[in-house]
């Protein structure tokens, strides 16, 4: 079987690329779970390419979209949609990459043979040729008005919510810078930018809202590029999120449960503050949890992995079993995270809102019950809506008189809950508000 695959003939990443965003945008499937599919089909050469092409679309969506509408009559729906997908492939290199236009045209027009839409050739070397003919008339009818290539219902929730909404829009719409965690078990961070030279971004004056162990790169680069890195000396993860055990602060000997653990950013990060912390990490997604072991094995950690739902903590944990410390990164929308994932903004869905906001309260109140008088339980989510985080704190609060809320210091800055949002050259959109409860 592995052979079988291995064997198969590679595809065209072009046409791999239109496959891939029917997928998202027809059937709702995420990037994250189509891309490591499509290897089998690709050249490893090609992967790259893909990856671009198919995160970019999702970026500008509603941009390219405009241009199709000017270039064809009909739309290609149905069984032809996959055509229309070709097309946002072309655009997307013909607006976006540095390919030389002709060739790039070439490609996405053989891609038709690949996908058995040879009829549709024609067709598409037309639509293309025509946008390379006409592109200034039809940019300049396409960008007369700003587009914040959001879906309307996001932007108006935003709207609502916060007076900034348009610099939220401008910077999910950029690429994310990325972030290291040195781990303090090997070295300091300051230590580590020595031994990353260049790779490291050397600015003066990091954001204030930084954790001091979180370290900028200079420009993204692969895992295998970081000193020392399969010998676990640092983990990729955003500054904003790097707060999490910051913020939890457990202590050695301590009883911690990560609640929603996979893919284990933040469960590595508690062991590496406090190393002889008992800690349990929770997931409801098997093969997530299978990330989670391979991290605390590169990282040389011991935590119990369970498998199970974090509402209903009596099917995975014995009776009287109480925590010193919770630490809930919460299932959310995920929409202070949307310039690493654009493909959130078209698979998340306005109704979702409601139904994560239930599913959190219901967490949130399960694991209320096994935290231990005194205890600490960390609510966060990489969500900006209020719905999932305010007001859900503010609710939870009024309902429950043996919880307070507890200052918490982000470098002198004061507050019992704070909002991140997502930050050029900074960290993503996070919510964090830390609990106690009674003695
Ligand atoms: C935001 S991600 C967690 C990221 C992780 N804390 C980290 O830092 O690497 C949310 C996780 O919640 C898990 N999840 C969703 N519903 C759950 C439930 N009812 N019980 C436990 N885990 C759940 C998802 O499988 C997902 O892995």
């Amino acid at each position: 079987m592995f052979l079988e695959k291995y064997m198969m003939k590679k595809k065209s990443p072009r046409a791999v690329a239109a496959q891939i965003i029917l997928e998202v945008l027809d059937q709702g499937k995420s990037l994250s779970t189509l891309i490591p599919e499509a290897h089998h089909q690709l050249e490893p050469k090609d992967l790259p390419l893909v990856q671009e092409v198919t995160f970019g679309i999702c970026r500008v969506l509603p941009r390219l979209e405009s241009i199709i509408k000017q270039l064809v009559e009909k739309p290609l729906k149905g069984k032809i949609r996959l055509v229309h997908c070709l097309l946002l492939v072309g655009l997307y290199q013909l607006l976006y990459m540095r390919v030389p236009a002709h060739a790039a045209v070439d490609e996405v027009v053989n891609a038709t043979k690949t996908l058995k839409l040879d009829s549709f050739r024609a067709l598409t070397n037309g639509v293309l040729r025509r946008f390379l003919r006409e592109q200034e008339q039809i940019l300049a009818v396409v960008d007369k008005h700003w587009q914040t290539l959001h879906p309307e219902w996001f932007v108006n929730k935003i709207k609502k919510a916060y007076p900034h909404w348009r610099e939220i829009v401008e910077a999910n719409n950029q690429r994310p810078p990325m972030w290291v965690r040195a781990n303090v078990q090997h070295i300091q961070p300051k230590d580590y930018v020595a031994l990353l030279g260049e790779l490291a971004n050397q600015r003066e004056n990091p954001p204030a809202c930084v954790p001091d162990c979180a370290i900028l790169l200079e420009n993204p680069v692969s895992v295998n590029q970081l000193p020392h890195f399969e010998q676990g000396w640092a983990t990729v993860q955003d500054a904003h999120a790097q707060w999490s055990a910051e913020l939890l602060d457990a202590q050695n000997g301590e009883t911690i449960l990560d609640a929603c653990a996979a893919p284990g950013g933040k469960t590595t990060h508690i062991l590496e503050k406090a190393p002889q912390a008992v800690v349990f990490a929770l997931d409801i997604e098997e093969n997530r949890l299978k990330r989670v072991r391979e991290n605390l094995m590169r990282l040389n950690q011991a935590a119990t992995v369970i498998c199970g739902d974090a509402s209903q903590p009596d099917t995975w944990l014995e009776k009287g079993v109480m925590f010193d410390r919770i630490l809930l990164d919460a299932p959310c929308s995920a929409t202070g995270v949307i310039r690493r994932h654009p493909d959130i903004k078209w698979l998340r869905k306005e109704a979702d809102i409601t139904e994560l906001a239930n599913l959190q309260a219901k967490i949130l109140e399960a694991l209320w019950a096994r935290l231990k008088p005194n205890g600490i339980l960390l609510y966060a989510t990489c969500s900006i809506l209020p719905e999932e985080n305010s007001l859900q704190i503010q609710r939870f609060l009024e309902n429950h008189s043996d919880a307070e809320a507890v200052e918490m210091d982000f470098h002198g800055e004061k507050v019992t809950e704070k909002q991140f949002f997502p930050q050029p050259n900074g960290g993503d959109g996070f919510f964090y508000a830390k609990l106690k409860k009674a003695g």
